[in-house]
């Protein structure tokens, strides 16, 4: 087979579409002279929030920040516990501990790779009978784009006066019965790195939030602690989303929903192709969630016995034709040395470590071609008849 070049993500072709608009916008920044906080990041929270069906949108300077300043304006800190998933990015456990609360993990489901939410309420009812520290939050990820199952969760949120705080950091755009994600819970944190759904031209971040009391918060905390120039009721941050960053993300947000929809019909492309290969499992749209698949990613049942993993070998296959894949994520999060004092052992999450051997993520943005999805599927079908090899 002729050796292809396929990147997991392209970001080029679309900055060169959009460059003619980007270019006027970046300028107007600069003859402004204003990129701190100036009139383009105020006119961005008001059309992100409007596009997320939330009353308040605050910008900081990354997802990770979004998540700190997240949990500490819903009043999550020192000791409380954060019922949270295993299976996602650094960022999310990162963020718990950062503001001295402690991850205490349920495991994801086989079907969604999203947090279990059948596990949610054994895990708060066990942590009652066994703890004098009650849960305070739970910190979701709707990952690779897949919106959690929001009924149950608000549900659990109040029977037990929870705290929820969404990291939507993969699913800018995602829906769960009409709503977007990010205006369920009690803070919905979303990144603008350059890969997300919806990128910026570096970091940047924004919480979303329909309480009046969180916002003004947010905007305190983001901008070391001030209310007002010089008077501080707190320390805080410097983490504001740089106005040429918001004057972009403007821009790209009119383009947004055509690109989500490109992304759902490659999906679909996928999904047509892979699902009747064996021990393929192409990735789930439970009824009433709508995907918008910041990341494709398939399952590769792990056929126990053979030499090498079957997810490996097609990896190691896809990678020698020039394909660029990725495993999300090889580790789960309560098997890190640096979480080794929560004292949670390998075989405590049974689904999340299965799933660091069985997924990988395939190419995925909204210009990927048709021809590269039916090349992709092919090598992954050569791989998977070739038992492995
Ligand atoms: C699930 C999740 N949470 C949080 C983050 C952090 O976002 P950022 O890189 O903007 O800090 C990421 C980034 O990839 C992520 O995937």
């Amino acid at each position: 087979m002729t050796k292809i070049n396929i990147p997991l993500v392209d970001l080029k072709v679309q900055n060169k579409k959009l460059m003619g608009e980007l270019i006027p916008a970046i300028e107007k920044v600069i003859e402004s002279g204003n990129f701190i906080l100036g009139q383009d990041v105020r006119e961005f929270e008001k059309e992100f929030a409007k596009y997320c069906g939330t009353k308040y949108a605050v910008g900081v300077a990354s997802g990770t920040d979004a998540l700190v300043l997240g949990l500490i304006a819903a009043g999550v800190g020192e000791g409380d516990r954060v019922i949270t998933t295993p299976f996602s990015f650094i960022a999310t456990t990162e963020a718990i501990c950062r503001v001295g609360a402690i991850p205490v993990f349920v495991d994801i489901s086989e079907d969604t790779y999203n947090i279990d939410c059948a596990k949610i309420e054994e895990c708060i009812v066990a942590h009652k009978k066994n703890s004098a520290v009650r849960i305070k939050a739970i910190l979701l990820v709707h990952l690779y784009g897949l919106p959690c199952e929001m009924n149950a969760i608000m549900r659990f949120a109040r029977r037990h006066n929870l705290k929820i705080i969404e990291d939507c950091a993969q699913s800018f755009g995602s829906e769960y019965r009409g709503k977007k994600v990010g205006s369920f819970g009690d803070a919905g944190c979303f990144s603008f790195f350059p890969s997300k759904n919806l990128g910026c031209f570096g970091d940047g971040g924004i919480i979303t939030t329909n309480d009046k009391k969180l916002a003004e918060k947010l905007m305190m905390l983001r901008n070391h602690g001030s209310f007002k120039q010089y008077h501080y009721s707190e320390h805080g941050f410097n983490s504001r989303l740089d106005t040429i960053q918001a004057a972009i993300l403007r821009l790209k947000l009119r383009h947004v929903d055509k690109w989500i929809q490109m992304r759902r019909e490659n999906a679909l492309d996928y999904n047509r192709l892979l699902s009747s290969l064996p021990g393929v499992v192409a990735p789930s749209e439970p009824k009433g969630v709508r995907h918008s698949f910041n990341y494709y990613t398939i399952r590769i049942k792990d056929n126990a016995g053979r030499n090498e993993n079957a997810r490996d070998s097609v990896q190691k296959r896809l990678g020698k034709n020039g394909v660029a894949t990725a495993v999300y994520y090889p580790l789960s999060l309560h098997l890190l040395t640096l979480y080794k004092r929560l004292k949670y052992r390998r075989g405590d999450f049974p689904v999340s470590e299965q799933m660091e051997k069985e997924l990988l993520s395939l190419p995925m943005c909204p210009e990927l071609k048709k021809p590269q999805i039916r090349q992709i599927c092919d090598i992954i079908n050569d791989s998977l008849c070739h038992c492995g090899g």
